[in-house]
């Protein structure tokens, strides 16, 4: 019989590649959307299936981790095998201007999957998308499963409420709950907003003509950059182990922002040089500024120094990263690049 999944968070980056990898494994795959004004099924709309198909593997409905009501009942009528909580209001700067309902989406959205599975079907096996964001403010470098969390934002506040209310449920009710502590990962799908895809969507615009400057916050941060696709791969391997665990997921290579801007400029031929300090810093082409920062992008508390190490992944579940850091700017930059010329 087909493996049936369920995937909250659909419409995001890593449900989009998630979907696909599981439609590829042979699963029936359910995902909940969102209603909005506006279409917000892109980045799946190359495996949408018209619903009056006779024969799905794909089948969208209308949901919201906010509404308990529609959680449960979309859990009890699919009857997955799997759920995967992808849902959450994932911008971390966002989290500062909407805290309250960040925590109601990405705190207790997680707990009311959780109650539906005890209360549907203790055999559902349930994946919760938790963050490097939770080590926040690092008490160890790199980070592993055992680092304990300080997170520096409401965002990361509500993952460790999620990240501890699944084990609280998995050992309270025996049931097969995992948190996956994944590192940033990025793609060609990557939300405009965050800093990858900012950075090389301006720079391609920027080489193109069509734009003038672009603006950045805090250009030290550093981060370990992984590619979404094999990491919704490890997401799967997670639920496939024999026993539930958490476990951290990471390239353990660390990159700054500036340095992730030298290295898209520098597949984009453009040579720029950097002058200047703290908010006065910019980038020059052609002495004409092109990066300047600008305070409004800094939060009120960052995160600054994010490297993990997944060697419990690697060694236990097989898992390891296949994308580095010059292949995922390459799928990204020649993403936009085709974007641009096909308009
Ligand atoms: P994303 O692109 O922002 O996608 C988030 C998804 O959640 C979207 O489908 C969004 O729907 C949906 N969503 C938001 N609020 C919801 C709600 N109240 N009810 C139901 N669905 C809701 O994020 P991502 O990068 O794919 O990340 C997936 C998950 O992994 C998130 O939980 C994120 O916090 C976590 N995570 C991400 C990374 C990373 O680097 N990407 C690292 C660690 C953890 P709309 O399309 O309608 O907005
Ligand atoms: N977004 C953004 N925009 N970030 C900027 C900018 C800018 O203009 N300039 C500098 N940064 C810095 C941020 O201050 C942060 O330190 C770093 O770039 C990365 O920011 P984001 O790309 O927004 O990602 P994030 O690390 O805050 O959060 C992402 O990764 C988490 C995993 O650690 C999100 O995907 C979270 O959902 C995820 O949990």
């Amino acid at each position: 019989m087909k493996k049936t999944a369920l995937i909250f968070g659909v419409t995001g980056q890593d449900g989009s590649y998630l979907s696909k990898f599981l439609l590829n494994k042979g699963y029936v795959v359910h995902g909940v959307k969102r209603r909005s004004s506006s279409i917000n099924t892109i980045r799946i709309d190359d495996i949408y299936q018209d619903p009056f198909l006779k024969k799905k593997n794909f089948i969208l409905h209308y949901g919201d981790v906010t509404d308990g009501t529609a959680v449960f009942d979309i859990i009890k009528k699919t009857k997955p095998n799997e759920i995967y909580n992808l849902a959450a209001q994932s911008h971390v700067a966002v989290s500062f201007k909407i805290p309250e309902y960040t925590s109601n989406a990405d705190a207790l959205g997680s707990l009311r999957i959780l109650d539906s599975i005890v209360k549907l079907n203790k055999k559902i096996k349930f994946y919760q998308a938790g963050s490097s964001e939770m080590f926040g403010k690092v008490q160890t470098f790199p980070q592993n499963e055992k680092t304990p969390f300080y997170p520096r934002s409401p965002y990361g506040v509500s993952k460790v409420y999620s990240h501890w209310i699944t084990i609280n449920y998995r050992e309270s009710y025996k049931i097969f709950a995992c948190n996956g502590i994944l590192f940033n990962h990025e793609s060609p799908l990557r939300g405009e907003t965050f800093v990858t895809k900012k950075i090389v969507k301006g720079l391609c615009n920027i080489k193109n003509g069509t734009q003038k400057k672009l603006y950045l916050g805090n250009l030290y941060s550093k981060r370990d950059w992984g590619h979404a696709q094999d990491y919704v791969e490890a997401m799967w391997m997670i639920l496939q182990y024999s026993k539930p665990e958490d476990w951290v997921i990471s390239t353990g290579k660390q990159y700054s922002v500036k340095q992730f801007v030298n290295l898209v400029a520098k597949y984009l031929k453009l040579k720029i040089t950097w002058r200047g300090n703290g908010i006065n810093e910019k980038a020059f082409l052609n002495k004409r500024p092109i990066i300047e920062i600008k305070k409004e992008y800094f939060r009120p508390a960052d995160v600054e120094n994010l490297k993990g190490d997944a060697s419990k992944a690697k060694k236990i579940l097989k898992w390891k990263p296949l994308k580095d850091i010059n292949y995922l700017i390459k799928d990204m930059v020649e993403y936009e690049l085709n974007q641009i010329h096909n308009v």
